[in-house]
């Protein structure tokens, strides 16, 4: 029996080198192995984007063509949309019981979440949301509605692991053991810096390199990106520790990276010459991704197949599971 892999996305926007390198890159080789379930989680996005369906509504497409377009194969991955899944809403109440308001409140990555999201829940988290302090159990359903044992994420996900493992422990504890403990994947890069050095990449940092950039926005990106502010001129030594662009070359350069370090350090290379190499290689890097996401865009009917065919495998998967736990709960009329 081969195991079964569950993770999930916020539909929110297009994937960018920081998913790629964070998590992607492991279901690439993860969807050989393994029974693969691949979750769009517009209910998850909409904990922080209920003001804005559209938002969500639009992404769901372009989340998985993004996905598509790495190479994950619809034959082996199961997409599914979180909303055609009734059964995760069910479990989300079951679990809801066995979770502590402190304990969601101590989460670190909702708490960092809250901190980051003032406009939506005040300066202080006074106006956090009942669904949004709840996602955790949330995602704690989507995991075990799927009996998924091993789940890819970045680590910035690890907390909620932890709090669905802490659900699952309790749920077998009182009422016999049905649902399995998921353990994360996680990938030898576990967090991307940003064009700004900033330790992460994300959105709403506005820091990011995504899948879909055209050839120009690469170039401004990449020339705008953060390097030794002490190599004032073009032949001054430099540390490649403290620069983005060397950070790059390191994901996307790695046959050339001994020379581009070396170089660096000796100030035998130029910034420019060594963005505009990045720029090249990025573009390289880029290229048959993009290429891959014009078929599909150009046959939009096909991504809603490829969706339709995974949410249904997703639904058979998780009557059985909910049928399990509703006997285990005595609530099997
Ligand atoms: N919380 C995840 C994120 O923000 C997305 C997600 C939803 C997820 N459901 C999941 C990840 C289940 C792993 C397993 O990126």
């Amino acid at each position: 029996m081969k195991k079964t892999i569950l993770t999930g996305l916020r539909p929110t926007g297009n994937l960018h080198l920081g998913h790629y390198f964070g998590a992607c890159q492991n279901y690439l080789k993860m969807q050989n192995e393994y029974d693969f379930y691949l979750e769009i989680a517009d209910v998850q996005a909409l904990t922080d984007n209920f003001n804005n369906p559209e938002k969500v509504r639009k992404n769901v497409k372009e989340i998985t063509m993004d996905l598509l377009s790495i190479g994950l194969d619809p034959k082996k991955v199961n997409f599914f949309i979180q909303s055609k899944i009734p059964e995760i809403a069910e479990l989300t109440v079951f679990y809801s019981n066995l979770v502590t308001v402190a304990r969601l409140q101590r989460n670190p990555t909702v708490k960092n979440e809250i901190a980051q999201k003032k406009e939506l829940f005040g300066n202080n988290g006074e106006s956090i949301t009942y669904g949004f302090l709840g996602y955790p159990v949330s995602q704690a359903a989507d995991i075990t509605a799927f009996d998924g044992e091993l789940v890819p994420v970045g680590d910035d996900q690890l907390p909620l692991l932890e709090q669905c493992r802490e659900i699952v422990r309790k749920f077998n504890s009182i009422y016999g053991t049905v649902l399995k403990e998921p353990e994360q994947v996680l990938s030898n890069i576990t967090r991307v810096k940003g064009l700004d050095g900033n330790e992460k990449m994300g959105k709403s940092l506005g820091n990011a390199i995504y899948l879909i950039d055209d050839e120009e926005t690469i170039r401004k990106k990449v020339m705008g990106a953060v390097t030794d502010p002490n190599k004032i001129k073009k032949d001054d030594p430099a540390n490649p520790d403290i620069c983005m662009v060397y950070y790059y070359h390191n994901l996307v350069n790695k046959e050339n990276l001994n020379s581009v370090c070396s170089e660096c350090k000796m100030g035998t290379r130029g910034c420019v010459a060594c963005k505009k190499e990045l720029i090249n290689k990025m573009n390289e890097f880029l290229k048959p991704i993009k290429e891959k996401r014009k078929e599909y865009e150009e046959n939009p009917d096909l991504v809603d197949e490829i969706l339709k065919n995974g949410t249904a495998k997703a639904q058979a998967k998780a009557k059985e599971q909910i049928n399990k736990v509703k006997h285990a709960m005595k609530i099997d009329y």
